[in-house]
């Protein structure tokens, strides 16, 4: 099947590479030239080096990036038998783009969003033929983590789902199905790993490099919340903890932090900006961290069991099944270990205690504990994962 990718940018020219690298013909296009010619060289380059490690051939190299038509309209997409967008994270511009691409298409073939934030029932809505639309949301950089989350839209048929999922299956990635809701799984579960620790930071407990080193040393995290947040960018990782928050009614579990919105403010995004949390000029002093682990265990604890709860209301809400949310935050930003099976090994009972706790104390809606989690403590259950 011949594959179209729309926007030739971090994401679509990662998504063009997956689906070449996995046999097939692939057309990506974008408006602008210069971003075509970057995507080219870039996977020219991304090739070079693959062939270097003997992971791939010079011949598979050449044959791959062969497969990959590059082009700056959309007719070019004649005779795709799926097409995923990955442009501007912008409704109207995305709805103009579905409605145009559903007119060059065949009837069959299946349309999919790479959106991040935008429910694809709005994008689907406006399609004539709403039910082949599809969410198929990559993380980045897409040729090298393992998760595609697959978000069937209240519009879309169980065949265009089975055909999508089969598909991505079939390049290697592990799927997971998710609800269409903000922040599809992992976007949504992570949230406490950002929120929390900015909370802990704010309330004087710990500092940045001591909150990172509980996290990683004593959690077995690979990035602290604070280095992770200057990896991704203050401004992305803030409106993204807005746009969900909103979405959600405002509901205060998802509640974003100040110190982070002056962050952005500041323009201290992180690694891009030079500064963000911490300072990323040459001759920067390092932070130390303070390594008490009673304080460390104590800030582990609590962002973890925040977490947890999040995962357990996904599956609560049927967000996603306990295996698929427990497989999206392993294989889409890499968490040591399953949170549903975090939760099993603390054990039940002790997850809701502390959350209890923190509940009684700060007497806040953030800290609720999930109505599963209640019910399977009072059941003596855990998770079958
Ligand atoms: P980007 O800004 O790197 O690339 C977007 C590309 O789309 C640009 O090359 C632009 O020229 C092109 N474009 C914009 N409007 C267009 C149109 N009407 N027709 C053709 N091309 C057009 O953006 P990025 O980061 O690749 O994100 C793309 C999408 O993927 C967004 O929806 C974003 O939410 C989503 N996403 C981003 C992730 C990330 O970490 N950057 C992760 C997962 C999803």
């Amino acid at each position: 099947m011949k594959i179209g990718v729309l926007g030739a940018g971090s994401m679509g020219s990662g998504i063009a590479q997956v689906a070449a690298q996995a046999g097939h013909q692939v057309v990506l296009v974008d408006k602008n030239e210069e971003q075509l010619a970057n995507a080219k060289s870039k996977l020219a380059k991304v090739m070079a080096r693959l062939v270097e490690k003997a992971k791939l051939t010079a011949d598979e190299a050449e044959a791959i990036q062969a497969r990959i038509m590059y082009g700056s309209n959309m007719a070019n997409f004649k005779g795709c038998g799926m097409v995923i967008e990955a442009i501007v994270e912008n409704l109207a511009i995305k709805q103009q783009v579905f409605a145009e691409l559903e007119g060059l298409l065949d009837q069959d073939a299946i349309l999919a969003s790479n959106t991040s934030s935008l429910s694809i029932a709005s994008i689907a809505a406006s399609c004539k033929n709403a039910e082949r639309v599809i969410g198929v949301h990559f993380f980045n950089p897409a040729p090298l983590m393992p998760l595609v989350e697959i978000i069937p839209a209240v519009q879309t048929s169980a065949k265009i789902l089975a055909e999508t999922k089969a598909m991505v299956d079939s390049w290697k990635k592990v799927t997971v199905v998710a609800k269409d809701t903000p922040g599809f799984i992992v976007n949504r579960v992570a949230r406490p790993f950002y929120g929390e620790a900015l909370k802990i930071y704010e309330e004087g407990v710990a500092d940045f490099a001591t909150i990172d080193w509980a996290m990683t040393a004593l959690g077995g995290f690979r990035m602290g919340p604070f280095t992770l947040m200057d990896y991704i960018g203050n401004d992305i990782n803030y409106t993204v903890t807005e746009t969900v928050f909103t979405a959600f009614y405002f509901d205060p579990r998802y509640r974003p932090s100040f110190t982070q919105k002056r962050h952005a403010e500041a323009g201290w995004f992180g690694r891009k900006s030079g500064r963000g949390y911490y300072d990323y000029a040459e001759d920067a002093v390092k932070a130390e961290p303070n390594k008490n682990e009673v304080l460390g265990n104590q800030i582990l604890k609590r962002i973890l069991v925040l977490l947890i709860n999040e995962a357990i209301d996904a599956v609560f809400l049927n967000i996603a099944s306990a295996k698929d949310v427990d497989l999206a935050m392993t294989k889409g930003v890499n968490y040591p270990k399953g949170l549903l099976a975090w939760a099993n090994e603390i054990g039940l009972a002790n997850v809701l205690s502390a959350l209890d706790e923190l509940y009684d104390e700060y007497r806040d809606d953030k800290y609720r504990a999930s109505v599963l989690l209640r019910r399977m403590v009072k059941a003596g259950e855990s998770f079958e994962l």
